[in-house]
């Protein structure tokens, strides 16, 4: 009788929990709700955004900084090296272009890990070990790359963080973001700090052009197809970028002399920094506030925390953490390693989202692998795979919403009458390209939102790798040695 008054506690307790553990579970997915009419009110504050952040400096969180690159690249030839720096990862690539003709005749690239105390530590270390790698990379250049004899080898730098450019080859970091913060870097011209750190391990290679991986890869998109007219980012963190007339960026035309004038029919590429977004429509919940205020930058990013691939598996492990701590989720005790900060990365998030077998073994085998959590119901394997998908499907339809506010700014958001105007959005990152369920989130919202007719007209086309690629090719086309060779 003892035990059967045993056994009826513990069912009760645990249907307790259950009820507990559900009853998180809904209320996370309340919050993240992210309804057809929310998305167009979030996709409308960006649009508005964007006009006040063209209109003056400081004029909203959207920075909608002036890239300086104009001349998109065509037919250029030679060797030419990009380096892009914007992650936990730094990568050197070298190409061979071979003219309007022959294109792209040869890349390689070497990829390497930034040491996690080099992310938080001074820019002096950081370039110093930058630089050092890149003069390894040079050193590896066979035969297949030919260098013009005379002449200086150039780089296109993509460097991933918000720049204020002054011309095409300087910029000022304005702030870090993604879990970098090297204080002494902040107001510097990140050109010369790598020039000086190239100089200190004895390269001699040449910046020509210091550019975002949003600009890079929309340039890099535009070489291949030009209806190109948008490039957004996806991986560790997020943003975007797009081809604006420059008469429609007031706070340009501000800074022209007025001997260029005359230039204001061409076209800028805005960076937009659109991980700084910030609207009253976003839906936000205590475990964004609470990442929030714990991150290296709180109050801004907010649309980057809620989106990139940095940030989703830290919401999940949140959420974890609250069953565990209010459902006894996990047991008794809290497992330890579910405390420690962005423990589960997006692999593990995706994996886990992906797993299509009966008992969820790939949910079973993550949990046990990272989080030292030896066993778990099925019952608990699926919840953890709804947390997963209420968290990357508000990211991706939020990040739907961003493309269709930059649409509604250039007027693509409609089908215009007589003609068939095609616009194609450049894609790169890991999140879009590694996390199938994230992406086809974002494609079918895409759809959603802008109807059929229209969306037969909006592509979006995964530009792999291009914003290194567009980096050398924006190299090239605004080569030192242009002007010698065209007087
Ligand atoms: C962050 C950076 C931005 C970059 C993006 C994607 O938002 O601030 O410059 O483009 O990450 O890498």
């Amino acid at each position: 009788c003892a035990a059967a008054v045993l056994v009826m506690r513990h069912r009760m307790k645990s249907s307790g929990r259950w009820a507990k553990a559900e009853a998180i579970l809904m209320e996370l997915e309340e919050n993240c709700g992210t309804p057809t009419g929310k998305l167009r009110q979030v996709a409308d504050a960006m649009t508005v955004e964007m006009h006040a952040g063209l209109a003056s400096e400081g004029g909203s969180k959207l920075k909608m900084l002036i890239s300086y690159v104009d001349n998109l690249p065509t037919g250029d030839e030679g060797v030419f090296y990009a380096l892009d720096l914007g992650g936990t990862n730094f990568r050197a690539l070298r190409v061979q272009l071979g003219g309007e003709e022959r294109r792209v005749i040869k890349r390689e690239s070497e990829v390497c890990s930034i040491p996690p105390h080099l992310m938080v530590g001074s820019s002096h270390e950081l370039f110093d070990f930058i630089a050092a790698a890149l003069a390894k990379f040079v050193a590896t250049e066979s035969e297949d790359f030919v260098l013009q004899p005379g002449r200086q080898r150039e780089l296109g730098f993509t460097f991933s963080f918000p720049v204020r450019q002054i011309s095409l080859a300087s910029g000022i970091l304005i702030k870090w973001t993604k879990g970098f913060l090297i204080e002494d870097a902040i107001g510097q011209d990140i050109v010369k700090e790598l020039t000086k750190a190239m100089e200190r391990v004895g390269l001699d290679m040449h910046v020509t052009a210091l550019v975002n991986d949003t600009v890079g890869t929309l340039a890099g998109g535009r070489y291949n197809n030009p209806d190109v007219i948008a490039a957004v980012i996806l991986g560790t963190g997020t943003n975007a970028a797009y081809v604006e007339r420059a008469n429609a960026i007031p706070k340009w035309q501000g800074l022209l002399p007025k001997s260029e004038e005359m230039f204001t029919s061409l076209v800028r590429v805005i960076n937009m920094e659109w991980g700084n977004f910030q609207s009253s429509h976003i839906p936000l919940t205590e475990y964004d506030q609470s990442l929030d205020a714990e991150s290296l930058n709180p109050g801004e990013q907010i649309f980057e925390k809620i989106i990139s691939g940095m940030y989703l598996g830290e919401i999940v492990r949140r959420v974890l953490c609250r069953m565990a701590e209010e459902a006894s989720f996990f047991g008794e005790d809290i497992p330890p390693k579910l405390r420690n900060p962005f423990i589960l990365r997006i692999p593990d998030i995706a994996a886990m989202h992906h797993d299509t077998s009966a008992d969820l073994k790939v949910v079973g085998s993550k949990l046990k692998d990272i989080l030292e959590i030896p066993t778990c119901s099925l019952k608990m394997r699926k919840m953890i795979v709804e947390i997963c998908d209420i968290v990357a499907t508000r990211g991706a339809r939020l990040a739907a919403a961003g493309i269709l506010g930059i649409l509604k700014k250039l007027g693509r958001d409609t089908v215009k009458e007589g003609g068939k105007q095609r616009s194609v959005i450049a894609l790169d990152g890991g999140l879009f390209e590694c996390y199938s369920e994230f992406r086809n989130c974002l494609m079918n919202t895409l759809k959603e939102l802008l109807g059929e007719e229209v969306s037969e007209s909006v592509t979006v086309e995964f530009s792999h790798d291009g914003s290194g690629i567009g980096a050398a090719l924006i190299a090239a086309s605004h080569s030192q040695y242009l002007e010698i060779e065209e007087s």
